[in-house]
């Protein structure tokens, strides 16, 4: 295509539409590439593209009346984009329920890897972010949480809570915690079931308004990659756990009645292929299978409001938040584009190796939290043995049942490149760790040799990721680095731009901006349905062009 500009007869007829000719003046037309992206992004103006002699243009005028312009001209109207307004991406419910004023928030990051500082900067620009609770301590958690809501007294922001099936006892105190200090919303994930701490949390918020419906108090977002994990979410809370609470006096007999006529979440983020914890399914699909589950239980349950399904895992451009929403996404959910914001609780050597991923420098390594189980999280792998390692004692955890019988050769090897010490004083701080955090876990340990090794490997994997928050001088190789295929994307989109290099990216500017380039593509995607094709490059909205 040599021009800007193009109109292709997609309709055998002309619409009513088209038959209106324009009127105005020559001046107020362009088919110039600069000026017609210029056109698409004042997205709270109309757009009509016109046909005038045997060339095409964009034009903001309505050319109802050509009165007050000095050169006449008569066009033919060949197309119409209404005004986009950002708010108009998604849900109003999403933002009527979490006082947000976009459809989009970012995901918590553990280790405080979404920040105070981030979660503030969202929620004052309108956007909402989860604070990073899991893997901190309960007093950091606790201050932070103070911090943020001396910023935002009124949100929004929400707070992560973590499925932790090996510290059940830190999960419900998590949970009093968040009741006790007035946190309205969290940001629930990892779940395979419900618990007792998220049930109690979302309970306790119930009460019954005047006119006799259910004020949700406690607003849950789940986040959720299976099907049958949101239904359990999208479904009340089952009897069992509201009994057992009503026997532990943390709730209300009232509140087990109103439990019964709401859903367990308001919001369930489908979690596709990202960073850190995933099954790594395809969005495009997700959404669709979600949606259909949300349709079937609401036909079922008739809540006044149905449960809302958003869309996360591998959002960080403009046109993959615009495809999920397109998709019927009430919102959208970034996370790996974040971590390699000025904001984050990241080192600047995690943050730089970040800006320069490519989409296929991402890798599945054994989770944490959830080793024994085989669980695992996708990491970057640019600049980092870490994946690598960490699968390296996987392996000797599949195959041994303890300490002693790993064989010497190989004990020595790990001893000296991964742990860089002795296991047994691996144990020792293991021990200690434990003794302050989980009781019950080193009891099980000190018992079961074989959960003893899974606790030693454990150290590598807990403080891997801590070295990359930190920025541990000489351990950068081991850093591990939660990220999934998103970072590589934005990289590429954001390439010879502003928010190129990492110094540069903050999350509200890189929020704002995937939202605005989504709105400009929908423009993009309208006036190619009504057959006007534009130039390549202005079928791509980027970020301003560094200097
Ligand atoms: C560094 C990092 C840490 C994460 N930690 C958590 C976490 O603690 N809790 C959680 O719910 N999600 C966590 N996530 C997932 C994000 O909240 C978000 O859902 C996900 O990253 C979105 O997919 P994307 O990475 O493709 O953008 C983490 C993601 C990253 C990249």
């Amino acid at each position: 295509m040599n021009q800007a500009i193009e109109f292709n007869h997609i309709f055998n007829k002309k619409t009513p539409f088209e038959l209106l000719p324009w009127q105005g003046s020559q001046d107020q037309l362009t088919n110039h590439s600069e000026k017609i992206s210029a056109l698409i992004n004042e997205l709270e103006k109309p757009i009509w593209a016109v046909k005038a002699g045997s060339q095409v243009f964009l034009t903001d005028q309505d050319g109802f009346s050509a009165a007050g312009s000095g050169n006449h001209l008569q066009a033919e109207r060949l197309a119409y984009v209404p005004p986009m307004a950002l708010e108009s991406l998604g849900d109003p419910a999403f933002m009527q329920t979490y006082g947000t004023r976009y459809a989009y928030y970012a995901g918590a990051m553990a280790n405080g890897i979404s920040s105070v500082d981030m979660v503030v900067a969202l929620g004052k620009a309108g956007l909402m972010g989860s604070f990073g609770s899991a893997g901190l301590p309960p007093t950091r958690i606790e201050a932070a949480i103070q911090s943020i809501q001396q910023a935002l007294p009124g949100g929004p922001y929400a707070i992560n809570l973590i499925y932790s099936p090996n510290e059940p006892n830190l999960e419900r105190n998590l949970a009093e915690m968040y009741l006790k200090l007035g946190v309205k919303v969290i940001e629930a994930s990892a779940y395979m079931d419900l618990t007792y701490a998220l049930v109690h949390f979302r309970v306790a918020g119930l009460s019954r308004a005047s006119d006799g419906s259910v004020l949700i108090g406690n607003k849950i977002i789940a986040k959720i990659s299976r099907k049958e994990v949101a239904r359990k979410f999208m479904l009340p809370a089952p009897e069992d756990l509201l009994k057992q609470l009503l026997a532990d006096g943390k709730i209300t007999k009232e509140q087990v009645d109103l439990a019964r006529q709401v859903p367990m979440a308001d919001d369930i983020t489908v979690e596709a292929d990202s960073g850190g914890h995933t099954d790594n399914r395809p969005l495009v699909g997700l959404i669709p299978t979600m949606l259909a589950v949300r349709d079937e239980v609401q036909a079922q349950m008739n809540y006044p409001q149905p449960v809302r399904i958003g869309a996360g895992g591998g959002i960080s451009t403009p046109a993959a938040a615009l495809a999920a929403f397109m998709m019927g996404a009430a919102y959208v959910v970034t996370g790996s584009v974040n971590q390699a914001c000025v904001e984050a609780g990241a080192s600047l050597h995690t943050r730089n190796l970040l800006s320069q991923a490519d989409m296929a420098e991402v890798i599945m390594a054994p989770a944490a939290d959830m080793f024994e189980m085989g669980v695992r999280v996708q990491v970057l792998k640019r600049g980092s043995m870490f994946a690598m390692r960490a699968s390296r004692l996987y392996e000797l955890y599949s195959r041994y049942n303890s300490v002693e019988e790993i064989p010497a050769a190989d004990r020595e090897k790990i001893e000296k490149t991964i742990f860089r010490r002795n296991l047994d004083e691996v144990w020792e701080e293991t021990q200690a760790f434990f003794r302050e955090r989980d009781q019950k876990n080193l009891d099980l340990a000190l018992k079961d040799p074989h959960h003893k090794l899974a606790l030693i490997f454990r150290w590598y994997l807990g403080l891997s990721s801590r070295w990359s928050v930190v920025g541990e001088p000489g351990r950068e190789i081991d850093y591990q680095i939660w990220c999934g295929p998103a970072m590589g994307a934005f990289n590429q989109w954001v390439k010879g731009t502003i928010l190129e290099p990492a110094e540069n990216r903050q999350v509200v500017d890189v929020g704002m901006q995937i939202l605005i380039g989504a709105a400009y593509l929908a423009r993009v995607r309208s006036l190619a349905g009504q057959g006007i094709n534009l130039a390549s490059e202005l079928q791509m909205y980027y970020p301003p062009r560094l200097l």
